[in-house]
């Protein structure tokens, strides 16, 4: 029997700095987004200010990495994006790759971090990685977005 109805899942995913300072590889994310038939739902620039920063690592506060990412995210523009399709959370992630470049690089050659990522901290993107954060995340981001509400008047999705 045919599926017939997609359950969407949202994820929040970010093009960090060092990605978003290359045309060709914002590029190729927005394609490879599109190709994984994920559903581009918001999308916004922005330049964090150091204290956004801060306080969206804030559960990281007390990692050797801390500063060094404060500064990193805060060091230019960005891209977010409210993504949906059915387990989104877990497609991005799988689509990011592993967190340490060189694990990326080595084990996953094909996934954004290993192909464009350059250190641990300069990573290319950030996804939610439950939908515990997804809900925390989303907002923070995009503070004018209601998910109950899209959830709710959002037309089922037939394929
Ligand atoms: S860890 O080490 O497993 O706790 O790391 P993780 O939870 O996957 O990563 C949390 C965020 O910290 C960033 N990170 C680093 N930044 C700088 N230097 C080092 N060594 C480093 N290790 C991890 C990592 O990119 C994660 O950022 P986001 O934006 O969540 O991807």
């Amino acid at each position: 029997v045919p599926r017939l109805c997609r359950v969407l899942q949202l994820t929040l995913a970010v093009i960090k700095p060092d990605a978003v300072a290359h045309p060709l590889i914002i590029e190729s994310i927005n394609a490879n987004i599109l190709e994984n038939k994920f559903l581009i739902i918001r999308r916004k620039d922005l330049h964090w200010k150091k204290e956004h920063s801060e306080m969206f690592y804030a559960e990281h506060s007390n990692r050797f990495f801390y500063q060094r990412l404060v500064e990193f995210m805060s060091s230019g523009p960005m891209q977010a994006y409210i993504l949906a399709r059915d387990d989104a959370i877990r497609h991005w992630r799988e689509m990011m790759g592993p967190t340490k470049v060189f694990r990326a690089r080595h084990t996953s050659p094909d996934t954004i971090r290993g192909r464009f990522g350059l250190t641990d901290t300069r990573n290319t993107t950030h996804g939610s990685d439950s939908v515990e954060s997804a809900q925390k995340e989303i907002p923070f981001f995009f503070p004018d977005f209601c998910i109950d509400r899209w959830m709710k008047e959002e037309e089922p999705l037939y394929r």
